[in-house]
This record gives C-alpha cells, sequence and structure tokens, in this order.
C-alpha cells in the first residue's frame, strides 16, 4: 500500500487504537463489546457512561491492569498485548491509585522516577520542576494527611507525569471533591494539558465534567459504543435516544413514524399529536422512535396562532416556573409529560411568560430542524 493512501495515513496519526477489543471477566458476559477507537496524539478524550458501563476497563487494559479477551491495543505503533504495566510509559490517575499515606510529597513524586532508576540530581530538579508545574512549591515536606484534598489530586497528577509518560489516564479523578473544587480542578486540569500537550484519556460519569475538558468524548452503554464526538455535535446531534438523554436536558417524546420525507419524518407522539422531525439514522415508517427537544430551542406563546415560526405546535400547562436570574425556566403539563421542561433566555420579549400564571394553558412551538427522530439506543 502506498504512504499517500488514506488507510496508511490514518495508521500514521492514530497515537492509541483499540481495534475488536472485547473483555469479559467471567468468560460469558461481555462488559466491553468490539471496542474500536483511535486517539489522535495531543487529544483530550473522555469515556462517558453510567455506572458500570465498562469505562475503566477499558483505561485497565490500557494500562496494563487488565488482559483483554479478544482484539488489541495499540500505543505508538505498538502493540501492548505481551508488555507490563510498568513498561508502557503510562501515567495514572485513579480513584483507587491514592498517595502513598507514609511518605511525603516529595518523596510521592520521586517515586517513579526511582522505580525507573534515575540518578539522585536528575530526581530532586523533576521533582521541584514538578511541584512548581503544580503550584504546590514549599509543600515537599507535608504528608498527604497534611494537604488540601485539591492539593492531594494535584499531588496524584503530578505523580502520574513526573516520568513524562506518552500519555496520561485518570478515572474519575475529582469525584471525590466538593462542587466547587471540582470546578477549579477542571480549569487545572484543562490548562495542565494545554500546556503541555500530552495525550489524555479521561473517564467519567459526568457529561458536564465531560463537555467541560473534553476534546471528544466516547459515550458507553452497556459496554458498546454509542456515539464518539465533540461536545458540541454529541448535544446538537445526537445519534440515538440513550445519547440524547444522557447527555444535556432533553425532552424525550415517544412515537411512531407516521411518513418519512427526504431528511425528515412526521412521527405521531403516543400523547396523540402529529410533529415533524429531522430524522436520524433513516428511521423507515412504523419505527418506534424518541423525538429529542432541548429546553432552549421551545418557543412560548399565548396562543397556537401566536407561533408562526414554527412547524409544531402545542398546547400544555404552566405547572411552575422559576426565574434565574439568566434565563427563566418552565415546566408544562404538554404532550401527555410532566416535566416538559422550556429554558428561555431573559431577554426582550418573554414578558408573556414573566407575567403567566401556573395553571394557565399556553401554547408551545418549535422547528423541524429543532427536534431529532432517534432509534434507539446500540445493543448487540
Ligand atoms: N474485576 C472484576 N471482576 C468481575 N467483574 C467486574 C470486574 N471489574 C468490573 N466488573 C464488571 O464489569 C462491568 C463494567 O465495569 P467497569 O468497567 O468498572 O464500569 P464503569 O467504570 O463504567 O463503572 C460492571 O458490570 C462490573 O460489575
Ligand atoms: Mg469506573
Amino acid at each position: 500500500m502506498s504512504s499517500s493512501s488514506p488507510r496508511a495515513a490514518s495508521r500514521r496519526d492514530s497515537f492509541v487504537a483499540f481495534e475488536h477489543v472485547q473483555k469479559s471477566y467471567d468468560g460469558e458476559t461481555l462488559v466491553v463489546e468490539d471496542f474500536n477507537l483511535t486517539i489522535e496524539r495531543g487529544e483530550f478524550l473522555t469515556l462517558l457512561g453510567p455506572s458500570g458501563s465498562g469505562k475503566t476497563t477499558c483505561l485497565l487494559m490500557l494500562a496494563g491492569f487488565e488482559v483483554p479477551s479478544a482484539g488489541q491495543i495499540r500505543l505508538a505503533d505498538k502493540v501492548l498485548d505481551n508488555i507490563p504495566p510498568h513498561q508502557r510509559e503510562i501515567g495514572l490517575v485513579f480513584q483507587n491509585y491514592a498517595l502513598f499515606p507514609h511518605m511525603t510529597v516529595a518523596e510521592n513524586l520521586a517515586f517513579p522516577l526511582k522505580v525507573r532508576k534515575f540518578d539522585k540530581s536528575a530526581i530532586a530538579r523533576k521533582v521541584n520542576d514538578t511541584l512548581a508545574m503544580v503550584r504546590l512549591q514549599g509543600f515537599e515536606h507535608r504528608k498527604p494527611n497534611q494537604l488540601s484534598g485539591g492539593q492531594q489530586q494535584r499531588v496524584a497528577v503530578a505523580r502520574a507525569l513526573i516520568f513524562d509518560p506518552k500519555i496520561l489516564l485518570m478515572d474519575e479523578p475529582l469525584c471525590a471533591l466538593d462542587k466547587n473544587l471540582r470546578d477549579q480542578m477542571q480549569i487545572e486540569i484543562r490548562e495542565l494539558h494545554r500546556t503541555l500537550g500530552i495525550t489524555v484519556v479521561y473517564v467519567t460519569h459526568d457529561q458536564s465534567e465531560a463537555m467541560t475538558l473534553s476534546s471528544r468524548i466516547v459515550v458507553f452503554d452497556e459496554g458498546t459504543v454509542q456515539q464518539v464526538a465533540a461536545p458540541s455535535d454529541l448535544y446538537e446531534k445526537p445519534q440515538n435516544a440513550f445519547v440524547a438523554q444522557f447527555v444535556g436536558e432533553n425532552n424525550g417524546l415517544q412515537g411512531t413514524v407516521e411518513k418519512t420525507q427526504g431528511k425528515s419524518c412526521h412521527v405521531r407522539l403516543r400523547s396523540g399529536e402529529n410533529i415533524e422531525a429531522e430524522n436520524v439514522g433513516d428511521n423507515a415508517k412504523g419505527a418506534q422512535v424518541l423525538v429529542s427537544l432541548r429546553p432552549e430551542r421551545v418557543q412560548l406563546a399565548a396562543n397556537i396562532s401566536d407561533l408562526t415560526r414554527c412547524q409544531n405546535k402545542v398546547e400544555g400547562k404552566l405547572r411552575e416556573k422559576i426565574f434565574l436570574g439568566d434565563h427563566m425556566r418552565a415546566r408544562f403539563f404538554a404532550c401527555n409529560k410532566e416535566g416538559f421542561v422550556v429554558n428561555l433566555p431573559n431577554k426582550e420579549g418573554i414578558e408573556h411568560v414573566k407575567v403567566a400564571r401556573e395553571g394557565q394553558n399556553m401554547a408551545l412551538g418549535w422547528r423541524v430542524e429543532d427536534c431529532r427522530a432517534l432509534g434507539l439506543a446500540k445493543r448487540s
């Protein structure tokens, strides 16, 4: 094959490659099913999914602590099969891979270098530089229990990076921290990734954390990849019902395709209304679909006839509205659904919503391009 062919190019660009990887712990159930993914050098890639979906298992296989039941993993064009964890040049920050409690910060940082037989002066220099990188100068003689949660996590990150690994793996590193600290650490991790340019594979079940950090997100459910996309595409263009429900807030309306028409389709909702939606993945007439509609895409009016720009119009009863400063959040009973949510930016033109009373009927409208008819999640 010539080196200019697309296949050769993609091989060259991929830094990590999972190829038809499967994993079963008991020899019967697959907890990871035919996982295929290439990761580019310098990417911040996140595995996102509910608890038990197989994220940690994938990371452990890359790190070398678990062996795939089938398929193979490459790192920098080397097949990892028989390479033990400590020779993979991978930095790890795992939830249950805590700091050594009896060692000082400096000793914790020196540990990976001692294992790799660095000499004393190189260790001292590296420990110093790395402490500066995570802004912990002056803390070198403290023990982990003399540090805050955020500081401990920074030491853990520093320890994972100190030997210049090829790649950094992080498994829910922030989940033990409180919300404010988590937000701050997310910013620090982003900065670190930006300045070092290192490839990061990150695991979380928290979709907003995944959106904040990642260049690409892999959505997992039950060991199967549901979608791989940049954060904005995942939100704007979910490919199936699972992704639409898992990433971001969503009004999910169940129905049946009545007629397809180019890129859109007519759906009869279970609640009886007929609407038109983008047809994602070519759902055929008769297919059961979930119509996904983001709360900020819905327009409100006093009467159906006022919604001139919307192809889709339904009536709803206002249950509750909450003023949140930058936006107004209204909850309706609509399409036979309690909790039909509408978010409106606080700007001119929403006066009629501000004065609307709870219990009042209102008109809800949205355009065809604002809702997506989606098939169910991928299952094997
Ligand atoms: N060491 C193990 N032995 C047996 N089953 C395991 C083991 N580790 C994980 N599992 C099972 O594999 C599935 C995926 O787990 P895991 O990869 O930890 O998911 P996640 O990280 O997405 O929460 C779960 O059903 C879990 O119970
Ligand atoms: Mg896990």
